[in-house]
């Protein structure tokens, strides 16, 4: 009987079980009225009684363990049962991923979202308005004279004449109707689409885009304009970078200056990106002109402010190194899809 008792006890420390059925038949097996155990415990009626003490020990000890065995087992299999169903809910995070080709973003958005990016660490805010344009917000408010040339035919795509709607040339006009619908302290830029009458070449396309800024408060000077410039060009094309600042002629801005950046490629020893000169010419820039301010109903005895635009194409174009603009606009993939990793 002893030999029995061990082997039933090897048996159930050995047994395992994956479905509920098979723990159950186990215990019917083992436990149940006519299983092994209670059997055990008919026959232990005829042991002998010195025996009794050791062998009744035993069988309980078995008795026990089988219990045991077949609760746990039962157990495990339940909680098995709950995480799988659990999991039949859930997304299953090790099935194969199914790569779909992703497109990319246009360069010019990847440079767009750069200049903006750099302003606004910086506190300024975007501003964007209308494509179509009236005369007074394209050119009359900024301090155009009537007869001046950029108004002409030859610049400009007019919608309409008289009252004059025209394609915007600049953002500026953006710019205009923030300083009409709002008082300083105004730091903005306005990202956008502009339209010339330009013939299409390498350098010029009668559609393009800009990135101008505005910055209008008390005793805002031309050092604080050079100052963020500088940190513009810095961030843009790298610490090294160098500034400059000429003298030029914008009818809305007094003084006005044309900002360029030391060369990107050779760092201003000379190469042909520069023609030999270290330079590149990026951006228009100077103090908002008071006219324009008085036009906008801003007090130009109380405030002042400084004014800059640049076009995207152009930073584009020095940045990834392209020589002819027509590129972005021709929509070939092949083109395009250098520009992959840059989102
Ligand atoms: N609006 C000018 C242009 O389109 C750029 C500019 C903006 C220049 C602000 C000076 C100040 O060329």
């Amino acid at each position: 009987m002893l030999d029995k008792i061990n082997a039933l006890l090897e048996e159930v420390k050995a047994f395992e079980a994956n479905t509920p059925e098979e723990a159950e038949a186990f215990r019917v097996k083992m436990l149940s009225k006519k299983g092994e155990i209670p059997a055990l415990f008919q026959d232990f009626k005829s042991v002998a009684p010195e025996d009794r003490k050791e062998m009744g020990k035993k069988l309980n000890e078995l008795k026990q363990a089988a219990t045991e065995k077949v609760n746990t087992v039962k157990a495990q299999i339940e909680a098995a049962e709950g995480s799988r169903k659990q999991a039949e809910d859930k997304p299953d995070m090790t099935m194969p991923v199914n790569f779909w080709p992703i497109g990319s973003r246009h360069p010019l958005s990847v440079i767009r979202n750069r200049i903006n990016n750099i302003f606004q660490r910086i506190g300024f805010v975007i501003s964007e308005g209308p494509e179509i344009e009236d005369d007074w917000h394209n050119f009359s408010a900024l301090n155009f004279p009537e007869e001046h040339p950029a108004r002409d035919m030859q610049d400009t795509f007019f919608v309409e004449k008289n009252p004059d709607i025209a394609l915007r040339t600049h953002t500026s006009s953006v710019q205009v109707r923030v300083m009409e619908s709002q008082q300083p302290p105004i730091r903005t830029i306005s990202p956008g689409r502009v339209f010339r009458n330009e013939a299409i070449s390498a350098r010029a396309h009668c559609i393009f885009h800009q990135v101008e800024g505005l910055y209008i408060d008390e005793a805002v000077s031309f050092a604080d304009m050079k100052q963020t410039l500088l940190y513009f060009a810095r961030e843009m094309f790298g610490e090294e970078t160098k500034i400059r600042l000429r003298p030029s002629f914008f009818p809305f801005t007094e003084p006005s200056a044309e900002m360029d950046v030391s060369c990107t490629l050779c760092g201003g020893k000379g190469c042909p990106v520069c023609k030999y000169s270290g330079w590149i010419e990026i951006m228009g820039c100077g103090m908002v002109d008071p006219n324009v301010l008085e036009n906008c109903n801003i007090d130009s005895k109380k405030y002042t402010g400084y004014a800059f635009g640049m076009g995207i194409e152009r930073i584009a174009m020095i940045i990834y190194q392209i020589h002819d603009l027509r590129m972005f606009f021709e929509n070939d993939l092949r083109f395009l899809k250098q520009f992959e990793a840059a989102n």
